[in-house]
């Protein structure tokens, strides 16, 4: 095995720096994992690649970036309990303390240890690499037949969808709204799909995004995004309006849509990150007995169950992903997914092997 290898990095400007970085070695209940794939979120854009502008658990160290990875473990370091060298694996993106409550909970997500929350490819190495390093206690075993770039996705966009969906509950009995279909709405819509929803609408500014999910068979109806987005969604679904609404886009419009767009005791999820919404408590809420959550991604637990379930259910998250790379052309990956000409890029470190440059 060599001793460096490339990993991309995210100075601020619109642009990735390809480094070489040291291959490390594992320490005690650590693994050495050869990353097969790891994707590019909506987060990584907002937060990291044009400005950093993160605070608190999104701020960017300089770091390895990457927190969506999935490869092989090949080198497992003294005292792990669960995982060993050969093991298919996914990364949960936040390594936690481990012994405060929500770490307790499998929500290291929301640990609250300002001395040992590291997000990876935020506060410690991430997944835009051949190798990384990581915890074993936020390995989720990754079984045949889901492939590499599935597990890439199960953390931060499907993990993060279904816990949404389980906090609102989906069923048969629903017509769903989904606003914004970036990555993050299409699982949305994928998910939603398996768990039976039988009308399933999305809006989007996009048109590449629109076609996408119609085009995947992932929505039944796709709508621009307009002032008359309510009456819309109202006409497509008898004039009460959707069952259950999750917001994808963090667009004050979108949310505001999300919320007024839902029929009498429906429930909507607030999903997108950032920015603000603005709307009546008493008409849009409170008179039609209404609930609005707030998700943010999921639990140690609950991805294990997303893996059984998908599966299950034969999703392969990889559906939306759209355009593939080799790790030395990460830049361009970084560049499309920021133009959001596209569904989900993943960048596969494998994929150099053979390459040109
Ligand atoms: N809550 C969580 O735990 C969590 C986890 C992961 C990502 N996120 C957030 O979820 C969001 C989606 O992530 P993504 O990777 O799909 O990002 P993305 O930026 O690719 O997708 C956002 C989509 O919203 C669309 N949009 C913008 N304005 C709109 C409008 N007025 N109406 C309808 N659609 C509009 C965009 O065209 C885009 O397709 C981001 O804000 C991301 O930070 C949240
Ligand atoms: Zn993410
Ligand atoms: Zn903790």
């Amino acid at each position: 095995m060599s001793k460096t290898m490339m990993a991309a990095y995210l100075p601020g400007n619109s642009t990735v720096e390809m480094r070489p970085a040291p291959v490390p070695a594992p320490g005690h209940g650590e693994v050495l994992i050869q990353v097969e794939a790891s994707t590019i979120c909506g987060s990584d854009i907002r937060c990291i690649y044009h400005e950093h502008l993160g605070k608190g658990p999104e701020r960017y160290q300089g770091v390895i970036a990457g927190h969506e990875p999935a490869g092989l473990i090949v080198e497992a370091g003294p005292g792990c309990r669960r995982f060993k060298c050969g093991d298919r694996v996914i990364v949960y993106h936040i390594s936690g303390c481990g012994v405060c409550a929500d770490c307790r909970r499998g929500y290291m997500i929301s640990c609250t240890s300002s001395k040992w929350r590291r997000a990876y490819g935020w506060q410690r190495d991430g997944g835009m690499a051949r190798f990384m390093l990581a915890e074993e206690k936020d390995l989720i075993p990754l079984p045949e037949p889901l492939t590499y770039v599935d597990g890439a996705q199960v953390a931060c966009g499907f993990g993060t969808v279904y816990e949404a969906l389980e906090k609102i509950g989906v069923s048969g009995n629903d017509a769903v709204l989904i606003t914004g279909l970036g990555p993050v709405g299409l699982a949305a819509a994928a998910l939603c799909r398996k768990l039976g929803a039988q009308q399933i609408i999305g809006i989007d500014i996009s048109p590449e995004r629109m076609d996408l999910a119609l085009g995947l068979g992932l929505c039944d109806s796709v709508l621009a995004s307009g002032p008359d987005n309510v009456a819309q969604v109202r006409e497509l679904t008898s004039g009460g309006g959707v069952e259950r609404a999750l917001d994808c886009s963090a667009n004050a419009e979108a949310r505001a849509t999300a919320i007024r767009a839902t029929r009498k005791w429906g429930k909507i999820a607030l999903v997108g990150e950032g920015g603000s919404v603005s709307f009546n408590p008493s008409p849009d809420l409170i008179h039609d007995q209404k609930a609005v959550y707030g998700s943010w991604v999921t639990s140690t637990w609950r991805m294990e169950e997303l893996v059984e379930r998908l599966i299950r259910w034969q999703l392969h998250p990889e559906v939306i992903v759209t355009h593939r790379f080799p790790l030395h052309r990460a830049g361009e990956a970084y560049a499309l997914m920021a133009s959001g000409r596209c569904g989900k890029v993943a960048v596969c470190p494998g994929d150099d092997l053979g390459a040109a440059s």
